[in-house]
Formats: structure tokens, C-alpha cells, sequence
């Protein structure tokens, strides 16, 4: 007799504005919770979810939600922290998709396990973190990565993906492209090198260095350091609503670059081993005078202009107005695009 399974957890309009970081408001015909891998084979052998279009989400950190969603929502919701093996040159730790990011960032500090300090305080769940190759402070997932399982929406098969079938980008992956929508990723597996080595290149951790006089700091300190510089700069989404940076840092030619610095010195940019410049988005919209503005209730955040935030009660599509007169100026005054970093549906 086949063993009987739990029911799926699926709830009928029901609210995102607690799903996403941004508190917008928006409903879902359906939303369907994933607890485990099984749930996902359930939804592919489902006689309607089977077939409907899907929106997975995580923990809704990087979205912008600009309307009702009439496809299927798969919250993952699947837990699990452990240290999976503990080799010559590396710890594996590997997490649940529905596990808090930085959950699991604080638990390998607290098991002495280092290498993920640098990624404190990201927003969101573990299954987002490959799908936009989150970043800060000088580390990538990708730097940190060993492989992840995804369940294919369509066949039900658990596939285990390395790193570069995830075709990793800056902020992107192949689960942005080609498999967007297409899998739920349901465990990831990182990769924190030995013996360890304290990433501390980047400006606002060098500030630390030189204020503590601490140059030989420990994994504990680093992640102190950088939960102290997020919390300064960037706003707590559980007070303020807000998707982390807004825009991606732009990539221009050297000569554009050149034509930028002779018209404004003072542009903060990054040469890249290829020849090109990345540019602060930061400081482009800063410069065009946004930071502190708004646009009905979506306003640009004091302290960092590549963040856009929820004033109280904004709408997806106030949102969107304002990103929109923001790419604007930045493309009328730098000729620069700039390029949404969330998914907006
Ligand atoms: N800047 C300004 N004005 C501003 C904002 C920034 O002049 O309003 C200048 C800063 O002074 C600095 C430069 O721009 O010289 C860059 O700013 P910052 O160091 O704060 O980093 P960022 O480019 O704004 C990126 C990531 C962040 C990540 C930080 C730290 C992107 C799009 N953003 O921000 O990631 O935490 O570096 O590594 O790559 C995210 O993706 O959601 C995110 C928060």
C-alpha cells in the first residue's frame, strides 16, 4: 500500500506583503508552502499546479511586486543547517532553501566555522543566494560555493548542479536566464576554504583595520565589522521596507569612463581585469541629487542612494515610477543605463 502523503499546504488569495522585503502589496491566487523536496515532486504531479505558470520565492528580498500574481507561488519554506564534511581544504556546509541566508552565516560563526563573514546580514533566504550571486564586502556566493540540488518543475527530477553549470555572474546566474522558473533549488552547499583567510581588501573594512588597529582579525571580528557597516548604511527591511541596492553597478568601456572622469573627477570606479570600469550606481544617483527624495510613497534612503524604500504603504508601481525617473537623470546627465537589480513582476 503506498505510505499516504501530507496534504500540500496551499492557501487561495493569499496576502505576499509579508513575503516580500519591500512590503508591497500584492495577492497571490494561490500560494503554495514548500516544506520539503517532496513537496515540489507533489506540485509537478499536480493536475492543475503541474501545469500553471510558477513564481518561486525565497525570502521575497530581491522583488518588486507591481501587481496581483496569478501564477502558482512556491514559498520555500525548507529547513536544515548542517556541517556536511570537514575536508583537508575545506568545510562543506550545506542549507536548506528555506533557511534565513544570514541564519546560516551566523551559525557557521558560531561553529567556528569561517568564510561566509563577509556575507552577514544579506537579506533573504539560502535557494536566493545563487540565483543573483549575492555579493558584498569582497566575497561572492560564488567564492564560497560547492554545488546545490534543484527539483525541475517539469519532470520532478532532483538535478545537482556545480558551479559552473550555475553560470555565475555579477548579481546573476543561470536561474535569472535559461532556468528562470524552471527549478526550485531546495539545498545548497558551501564551500569555506582552509586553511582561512580574512577577506578585509574592501574600503569600509580597511576603515575598520585602521579605527581598531586590529590588522590580523578573526572570522567573529570581520562579521562583527560587517554587520556594523550594513547596519550603519543600509536600512533593516523588517523596519523599512527595501530590496538592498535597487541598480546593479554598471560596467562601462575604459574611454567611457575617461569621458565621465573629465566631465565629473569625482566618480568613484573600479577597473576590472578586463579592461573595463565598473561605476558606484551609488554615487551616479547621488550625484544627480536623489538621495532622501521620494515619489509618492517610494522614496530613495538617506544614508545610501542605490537603495529604494517603502515610505509607508507604497505600491509595486510607485516603485517602479520612481526607479524609472532615477534611470532617467542618470541616463540624461552620465548616459548610463542603469539596470534594476530585483526581479520586478
Ligand atoms: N556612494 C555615494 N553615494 C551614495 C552611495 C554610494 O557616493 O549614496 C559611493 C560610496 O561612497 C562608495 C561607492 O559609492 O565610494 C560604493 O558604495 P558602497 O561601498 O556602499 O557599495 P555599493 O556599490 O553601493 C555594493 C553592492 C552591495 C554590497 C556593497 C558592499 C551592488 C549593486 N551592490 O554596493 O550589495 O553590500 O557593494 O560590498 O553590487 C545588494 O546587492 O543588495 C547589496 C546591498
Amino acid at each position: 500500500m503506498p505510505i499516504p502523503q501530507a496534504p500540500l499546504d496551499v492557501q487561495q488569495r493569499a496576502s505576499l506583503r509579508e513575503h516580500n522585503t519591500f512590503g508591497l502589496p500584492a495577492v497571490a491566487r494561490t500560494l503554495v508552502r514548500i516544506k520539503s523536496e517532496a513537496d515540489v515532486r507533489r506540485v509537478v504531479d499536480h493536475p492543475e499546479y503541474g501545469v500553471a505558470p510558477k513564481l518561486v520565492l525565497g525570502g521575497g528580498s530581491n522583488l518588486v511586486l507591481t501587481r496581483d500574481v496569478e501564477a502558482v507561488v512556491l514559498k520555500v519554506e525548507i529547513p536544515g543547517i548542517r556541517l556536511l564534511r570537514e575536508d583537508a581544504d575545506a568545510w562543506i556546509v550545506e542549507a536548506g532553501a528555506g533557511e534565513s541566508w544570514h541564519g546560516v552565516v551566523a551559525w557557521a560563526i558560531a561553529q567556528g566555522i569561517p568564510g561566509l563573514e563577509n556575507l552577514a546580514l544579506i537579506p533573504g533566504a539560502v535557494g536566493a543566494a545563487p540565483v543573483q550571486n549575492i555579493g558584498a564586502y569582497g566575497v561572492e556566493l560564488q567564492d564560497r560555493f560547492e554545488s546545490l540540488d534543484a527539483v525541475d518543475l517539469v519532470t520532478g527530477r532532483t538535478v545537482t548542479l556545480d558551479a559552473p553549470m550555475c553560470r555565475f555572474g555579477y548579481r546573476d546566474s543561470v536561474f535569472k536566464q535559461a532556468l528562470a522558473g524552471k527549478s526550485v533549488i531546495v539545498r545548497v552547499r558551501l564551500r569555506c576554504p582552509r586553511p582561512w583567510q580574512p577577506v578585509i581588501g574592501y574600503l569600509d573594512l580597511e576603515r575598520k583595520v585602521a579605527e581598531t588597529g586590529i590588522t590580523a582579525p578573526d572570522a567573529r571580528t570581520v562579521f562583527d565589522w560587517v554587520c556594523a557597516i550594513r547596519r550603519a548604511k543600509l536600512p533593516d527591511p523588517a523596519v523599512i521596507g527595501n530590496a538592498g541596492s535597487f541598480f546593479k553597478n554598471p560596467v562601462v568601456t575604459a574611454e567611457q569612463c575617461r569621458d565621465i572622469i573629465g566631465r565629473d573627477p569625482e566618480v568613484v570606479h573600479y577597473p576590472l581585469p578586463d579592461g573595463s570600469v565598473k561605476l558606484a550606481a551609488g554615487w551616479l544617483i547621488d550625484a544627480c541629487g536623489w538621495k532622501g527624495k521620494s515619489v509618492g510613497r517610494a522614496g530613495v534612503y538617506e544614508r545610501q542612494a542605490l537603495v529604494l524604500v517603502n515610505r509607508g504603504g507604497a505600491s509595486g508601481a510607485e516603485v517602479v515610477t520612481l526607479a524609472r525617473a532615477i534611470q532617467e537623470s542618470v541616463y540624461g546627465r552620465f548616459g548610463i543605463r542603469l539596470e534594476p537589480e530585483p526581479v520586478i513582476v
